[in-house]
């Protein structure tokens, strides 16, 4: 059995959904986005898909579930929105804007019955699942630190639109790229318990917009009467009740020459350690193994473009949940945790301070 997809939000992210839902063989029947070019050309895109003139006509359609791809702000109206009229949820990081709103959504969740998955794409990735099978295995022992770094030098994403527009993200690279390797590094070590989090932001180089030097901008040019209230790098260390530690780094832009701090994930365990760059071409795991020091690279399983790789195993997944009632390993407790962390990392910066997570 294939089921009925409907995509929420036609945007870059959005048509990512609509074509791998299409390459796991799902119909796109239908879509819906606040500009309507937008939804005629996804829907003149995928045969049968209907372009819906509004977000209730695509929930009172036939479709069994949906990809909800739009702004931040919008995701717990629209999730809410779609799991009441009892559709399937997969979606986008980040989970909500804040922890209440993840409530209100797991509220929804529960209240249908359907399936909620969050959009934790960097889970499938190849890397990560080479890792991850070491790791459970024992391979790693006890994982006590973690450090993860996702470093741009140029790259705020869609400046003076709705990225760079608090309202509307809920704040910079933090919340947009921190949001992946927080939950990456939890899913992969099992330290599930964050207890503890300090953090700095800093907002260093998007305004005045138009001083912004730059060679690419996703989702198009600045918009030079658009508004830059967030923040554009991040450090923070969090504690976990196991007795992990997380450092993690994220900017949306730096002064940094490129290649200087790998991009990536470190995990250090009391028997082995590894680091990879989530869509790179390798991992490497320094252990010990008989009275000597070594690295193994564990070839990848999966095919030659790793995101598509990634996004595909996402869908199988939510196939999987949709058709046979298995539990999605990304839910909305995972997404609810990442944003705990996120509104504490926020909270110690204003602070100054170390919080305790709520
Ligand atoms: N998984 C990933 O790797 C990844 C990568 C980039 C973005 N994202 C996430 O995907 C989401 C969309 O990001 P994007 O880069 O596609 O942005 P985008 O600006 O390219 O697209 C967002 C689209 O949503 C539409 N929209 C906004 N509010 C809406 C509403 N209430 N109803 C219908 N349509 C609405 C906009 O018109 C726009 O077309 C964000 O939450 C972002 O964090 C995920």
């Amino acid at each position: 059995m294939t089921f009925r997809m409907g995509i929420i939000g036609c945007g870059a992210i959005g048509n990512v959904h609509a074509e791998t839902a299409r390459r796991a063989g799902l119909t796109v029947a239908g879509n819906w986005d606040l500009l309507p070019d937008r939804v005629a050309g996804m829907a003149s895109k995928y045969e049968g898909c209907i372009g819906h003139a509004s977000v209730d006509d695509l929930l009172a359609s036939d479709v069994d579930a949906v990809a909800v791809a739009v702004s931040n702000r919008c995701h717990v109206e629209c999730a809410v929105a779609a799991l009441e009229a009892g559709k399937h949820v997969l979606l986008e990081k980040p989970m909500a804007m804040n922890v209440a709103q993840c409530d209100e959504i797991i509220a929804a969740a529960e209240r249908s019955g359907k399936i909620l998955q969050l959009g934790f794409v960097c889970r499938g990735a190849p890397a990560s699942l080479a890792v991850k099978d070491f790791i459970d295995a024992g391979r790693f022992g006890e994982i006590y630190h973690a450090k993860c770094s996702f470093y741009r030098r140029r790259g705020i994403p869609g400046l003076g639109g709705w990225f760079t527009t608090k309202a509307e993200s809920g704040g910079g690279p933090l919340i947009d790229l921190g949001v992946h390797v927080l939950d990456l590094v939890m899913y992969l070590t099992g330290s599930h318990d964050p207890v503890r989090a300090s953090g700095q932001v800093v907002s260093k180089f998007g305004s005045p917009i138009k001083d912004y030097l730059f060679t690419d901008m996703w989702s198009g040019p600045p918009k030079l009467d658009g508004i830059f209230d967030v923040e554009d790098g991040v450090t923070a260390f969090i504690r976990f009740g196991s007795g992990m530690t997380l450092e993690l780094n994220a900017t949306w832009a730096a002064n940094l020459p490129e290649g200087v701090h790998a991009n990536g994930v470190t995990l250090l365990g009391e028997k082995a350690g590894c680091f990879f760059e989530v869509f790179g071409d390798d991992v490497t795991i320094a252990t010990e193994e008989e009275g000597r020091i070594v690295d193994l690279n564990p070839h990848f399983v999966g095919g030659d473009n790793k995101k598509d790789d990634a996004w595909d195993r996402q869908y199988a997944q939510f196939i999987d949940a949709v058709e046979n009632g298995v539990t999605p390993h990304a839910d909305g407790a995972s997404g609810r945790r990442v944003q705990s962390i996120i509104e504490a990392i926020y909270e110690s910066s204003e602070a100054k301070r170390e919080v305790e997570l709520h």
